[in-house]
């Protein structure tokens, strides 16, 4: 695997048409995360809106180092360029683009492993079955995981459970057991060029239970598709 030779060469899409579902906030934090580790990381922006270029704008202006590759692909030729650039890396992680179909379907085309964020919000929910429905059309003729992941959600409240169940008895889609929750330092972090791994607060102080949850979905990922640890590897 991840000798420098040889690429794991995993592309992992972020998507889900719902606009601000934290595709963008994932995408960065999964990609430093992945990096942190030793895997060579190339984050695309395949969205318009270019959130994740302006976050590696901010953080090159601050002068803050950077260990993964940032490009920008926001237009019709996102899964030719994925294609081409992905046997360079270890993971290629796609910030798929929001309220655009045919670009979300892109970032599905292009992907080995699609991760569709959802709030706990039940129009956000609803919302989701214009993706589902790409995913679905793609996986009949190339096979593919698809996973939802429950993003800026308060996992102690009622409407979580709620949706969290419909969701699983409505869409195929198996749910990750790993969980983002609703934390002011997700969305600081990257308005300043950081992500959680390196923000700190007005204290002084990381937040370790978001670095964690992090950390165990990379985790939970990287066991459910059987990608062997950089750890084990060496
Ligand atoms: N876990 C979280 N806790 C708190 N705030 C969050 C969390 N995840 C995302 N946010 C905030 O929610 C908003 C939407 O997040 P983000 O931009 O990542 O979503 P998106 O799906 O990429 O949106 P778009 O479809 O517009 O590209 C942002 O203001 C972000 O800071
Ligand atoms: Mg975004």
């Amino acid at each position: 695997m991840s000798t420098k030779t040889e690429k794991l060469s995993k592309v992992i899409a972020l998507t889900n048409q719902k606009g601000g579902v934290s595709k963008t906030t994932t995408s960065i934090n999964l990609a430093f995360g992945l990096s942190l580790r030793g895997y060579d990381v190339l984050l695309v922006d395949g969205d318009p809106q270019a959130s994740a270029l302006d976050w590696a704008t901010v953080r090159d202006e601050a002068g803050i180092e950077l260990d993964l590759t940032v490009i920008g692909v926001p237009k019709t030729n996102l899964a030719k360029e994925v294609a081409k650039l992905k046997a360079n890396y270890d993971f290629v992680i796609i910030d798929g683009a929001g309220r655009q179909s045919e670009l979300t379907r892109l970032a599905i085309v292009a992907c080995d492993i699609a991760i569709v964020p959802n709030t706990t919000s039940p129009l956000d929910a609803w919302a989701t079955k214009a993706t589902l429905e790409s995913i679905n059309e793609i996986q009949s003729y190339r096979d593919f995981s698809s996973y939802f992941l429950l993003s800026g959600v308060k996992t102690k409240t009622k409407i979580f459970t709620e949706v969290k169940d419909w969701l699983a008895v409505t869409y195929p889609l198996p749910i990750l057991d790993s969980v983002i929750e609703l934390r002011t330092a997700y969305s600081r972090c990257l308005g300043e060029g950081l992500t959680i791994f390196e923000y700190k607060d007005d204290h002084g102080k990381k937040d370790k239970k978001a670095i964690d949850e992090v950390n165990a979905l990379i985790d939970e990922i990287l066991s459910r598709e059987n990608i062997i640890k950089i750890e084990e590897a060496v």
